[in-house]
């Protein structure tokens, strides 16, 4: 099986998507933010407060160039891994790049309180995701080949859509 792998914004279900799907297909789920994690030795909050973004967007790439030899893997990606042109290219080599799209308001509600993502501590939460979205939003539909609206989808909902897809 050719390597899938999710993308999309902040909240969007990648990893639960990731996870579910991998369990369907029978094969290894990877986390890129957990592997991260994991070989930093970090949590991405350390990351980006001890070295900022422009490092943990250097440390992504190089975690993303160690999944060109991976097979048959569901990968789920950070939100900003389609900031460099460099990354989407390694993405599409991996695999079948699937943008999940999640619309501004479930958004919202996804990541209310969230004090996991650096990006997002802030006073003006709302206008930030607004702004992010506005720029990542059309660059997530060109880096994919296959697009999957979440909507009011249910976890597993989404994962045999994606399943049908394939
Ligand atoms: C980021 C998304 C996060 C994580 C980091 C930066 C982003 O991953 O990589 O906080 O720039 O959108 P999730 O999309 O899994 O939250």
């Amino acid at each position: 099986m050719n390597n899938v792998i999710l993308i999309g914004f902040m909240g969007s279900g990648k990893s639960s998507v990731g996870k579910l799907l991998a369990d369907k297909l029978q094969c290894k789920f990877i986390d890129m933010d957990d592997e991260i994690e994991i070989g930093e030795k970090k949590s991405i909050n350390e990351i980006f407060d001890e070295y900022g973004e422009d490092h943990f967007r250097e440390i992504e790439t190089s975690y993303l160039e160690k999944l060109l030899t991976k097979k048959n893997k569901v990968i789920a990606t950070g939100g900003g891994v389609i900031l460099k042109e460099e990354n989407i290219s390694i993405l599409q080599r991996i695999g079948t790049v699937i943008f999940l799209h999640t619309k501004y308001e479930a958004l919202l509600k996804n990541l209310e309180g969230d004090t996991n993502r650096p990006l997002l501590q802030k006073d003006n939460a709302e206008q930030v995701i607004k702004n992010l979205l506005n720029k990542r939003e059309p660059i997530y539909f060109n880096a994919a080949s296959m697009i999957i609206q979440t909507g009011e989808k249910t976890i597993e909902e989404i994962t045999n859509e994606i399943i049908g897809l394939l």
